[in-house]
């Protein structure tokens, strides 16, 4: 284990959180994204997220962030996640889902897995309203 590995397992982050921070699991963009949004937490993080949609599924999903690490393991949990869901189903993962699927996160991080959550949520608001033009 990395000296990187050993101190963010130490911090209470779990061996899956760790895999999906260091392997940037759906770290990336969409060229022509069916559906974006870009959100600003409370905390100063950033986070944009891109869908490719079809009949309501969700078909791709990737992400971007300028934040920490408790914001890509999220990210990366939450997209991994909503990839074949609905948006209906995919909007109403809350931040319990995205900490469950991560096996782990620093008490402290909680509210990292907001970010993400209420940039999907925006992402999916905004498709839906597109959608409706
Ligand atoms: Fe801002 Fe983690 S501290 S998302």
């Amino acid at each position: 284990m990395s000296e990187m590995q050993h101190l963010l397992k130490e911090s209470g982050y779990s061996d899956k959180a760790i895999e999906y921070y260091q392997n940037k699991v759906n770290v990336g963009e969409l060229s022509e994204p069916d559906a974006y949004a870009v959100y600003t937490g409370p905390c100063g993080d950033t986070m944009e997220i891109f869908l490719n949609v079809e009949d309501d599924v969700i078909k791709e999903a990737k992400f971007q962030a300028i934040g920490c690490a408790g914001a890509f393991s999220s990210g990366s949990a939450l997209t991994e996640m909503i990839i074949g869901m609905t948006l209906e189903e995919a909007e109403k993962i809350d931040e319990d889902k995205i900490i469950e699927s991560l096996g782990g996160i620093p008490k402290q991080k909680v509210h990292c897995t907001c970010l993400s959550k209420r940039t999907l949520q925006k992402a999916i608001k905004d498709y839906k309203e597109k959608d409706k033009i």
